[in-house]
């Protein structure tokens, strides 16, 4: 993740995506979404722009001042502890709108929580879609097989392993699960 400027000399983050790295379809899927300004809501991170080519992948991303939710406690632990439940709320809000949208985000955690305190108190933006899945409209099921996410934020479903295909299944409310124990180590934050 990279500071950069754009052409007005706005402050914006640039985040390189690897050549091979598998959560292009996914980011190509969110590209779409923002494109059809689906994606518009105040405590998703604001896509800027997103520059695809044959060897790079570049998305432009709203920079967001206070850093994810583990730097801002390091650094503000005081203002977080002072708008904890502002922060949990408008997680749970930023999570709510995606769910609404058929989009699973999949690594919910702090890391994936950043603030901008533009406003003066600290806003919540979720990020990192590099694991979402989106199911489309018209999708009959929304069960979801691939075991990804982040180990210590994974719901039990990740561990139910079906005795005869050692397949796995489970459904959005993973991310509900994971939101829970962020909201664990938000309160628990010393
Ligand atoms: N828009 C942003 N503004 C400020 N910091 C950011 C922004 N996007 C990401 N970061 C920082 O970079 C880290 C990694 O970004 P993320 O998109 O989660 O990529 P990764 O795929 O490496 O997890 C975040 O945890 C956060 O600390
Ligand atoms: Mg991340």
């Amino acid at each position: 993740m990279y500071k950069a400027l754009d052409s007005n000399g706005c402050t914006v983050a640039a985040k390189e995506i690897d050549k091979d790295h598998n959560s292009r379809g996914a980011l190509r899927e969110i590209d779409n979404a923002n494109k059809q300004r689906k994606l518009n809501h105040e405590n998703i991170v604001k896509i800027l722009d997103v520059n695809n080519e044959e060897d790079e992948m570049w998305m432009f991303l709203e920079y967001c001042d206070g850093g994810d939710l583990n730097t801002y406690s390091r650094n503000h632990f005081q203002e977080l502890k002072n708008n904890q439940l502002r922060v949990m709320k408008e997680t749970a809000k930023g999570l709510h709108f995606l769910h609404k949208l058929r989009i699973a985000h999949r690594d919910i955690k702090p890391e994936n929580i950043l603030i901008q305190t533009k406003s003066g108190s600290p806003q919540v933006k979720l990020t990192d879609f590099g694991v979402s899945k989106f199911h489309s409209e018209d999708a009959t099921c929304s069960a979801m097989h691939t075991n990804l996410g982040t180990h210590t934020y994974k719901a039990p479903e990740f561990w139910n392993v079906d005795q005869e295909d050692g397949s796995i299944t489970y459904y959005k409310n993973v991310d509900v699960y994971a939101l829970g124990l962020t909201y664990l180590a938000i309160l628990q934050a010393k």
